[in-house]
């Protein structure tokens, strides 16, 4: 059996592959293979492992329809159209549960960092602009025993909870399609309505998986709700919410500000207006990025893809 990969991966994954007798071709090249390159090397192959944001759509997945497994190094899978998935029998692998700690990280990080506004101070020093003691200028807004909304309590959602209720008692209030009965114990949290979710939010934290009923939940509308000291933090998918909208909403100061690890075209534009306005911290989609997490994702889904290909069930398989 032979496989292709689509970006170079922590070692335990071909370690798990060779043990199998599985042979891969892997794309090791600075810039991400073409579609065409893709469905050429894919040709060859009995299935992908897939550790970039390439789209599966309709066309593609007819193309290779050969394939049994798709097995993704994320646990986001909105960029394979699913329905065509089960269409052509594809089995899809994702990597659920073992990177929620990590992104939660980068979650709770931007809010420290986006509440002090600590990356533009950054800037001040190494662009020369420190100056004088401003007893009034750059000054942040506290955390302690306010109002934590998450839209999407699901594993990181609720790791970000936890980190906010235990480190600044903050209130947990959350909206979800259905209730999270552990967090409602464990962290008297809260089940309330979009609109209240919006309204009575000192910080929105967005985890929800990126669907057709959760894109553009964030738009201009919903930061109109939204309370003017308020921060909004996005660790999950950018088309969660309209960029454009969040920028009209911190230019108008109709929200506070914002941290965001994720946009809606990736990589952003240098002259996006959101990587130098004062109030908002910006990475580049880092959510899973430390060496554990990254190993524990290339080891599951190497498994994934190892379980399809030999006809076993598969560790964390995408429901279709
Ligand atoms: C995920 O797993 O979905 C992360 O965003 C990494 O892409």
């Amino acid at each position: 059996m032979h496989i292709f990969i689509t970006r170079p991966l922590p070692n335990i994954a071909y370690h798990l592959l060779d043990e199998e007798g599985i042979t891969y071709t892997i794309w090791d090249k600075d810039v991400p293979q073409t579609r065409e390159e893709l469905i050429e090397l894919s040709l060859k192959a009995d299935g992908i492992i897939n550790a970039d944001a390439s789209k599966f759509d309709h066309d593609l997945l007819e193309k290779l329809a050969h394939l049994k497994v798709i097995s993704l190094t994320s646990v986001g899978f909105n960029n394979i159209d699913i329905a065509a998935a089960k269409k052509f029998d594809i089995k899809i692998g994702h990597t659920p549960n073992v990177l929620s700690q990590a992104t939660a990280d980068i979650a709770f990080l931007l809010l420290l960092a986006t509440s002090r506004k600590a990356f533009f101070h950054h800037k001040r020093i190494i662009n020369g602009t420190w100056g004088m003691f401003q007893p009034t200028g750059g000054l942040g807004i506290e955390l302690y025993g306010k109002t934590l909304g998450i839209f999407g309590l699901g594993k990181i959602g609720l790791e970000m909870a936890r980190k906010c209720h235990h480190a600044y008692g903050m209130n947990i209030i959350y909206h979800n399609r259905t209730s999270n009965e552990d967090a409602e114990k464990e962290l008297n949290a809260k089940y309330v309505t979009m609109d209240e979710l919006l309204k009575e939010s000192d910080v929105i934290s967005a985890h929800s998986p990126l669907t057709e009923q959760t894109k553009g939940t964030f738009n201009k509308d919903a930061f109109g709700k939204m309370k003017s000291k308020a921060i909004f933090i996005n660790t999950g998918r950018g088309a969660l919410h309209v960029e454009q909208d969040l920028i009209d909403a911190l230019n108008n100061k109709q929200i506070w500000g914002a941290g965001l690890d994720v946009f809606e075209q990736e990589p952003t534009s240098t002259v996006n207006p959101l990587l130098y306005m004062e109030n908002v911290c910006t990475l580049p989609h880092i959510g899973s990025a430390t060496e554990e997490t990254r190993a524990r994702m290339a080891e599951l889904a190497a498994k994934n893809l190892i379980a399809a290909l030999k006809g076993y069930k598969m560790p964390a398989e995408v429901k279709k």
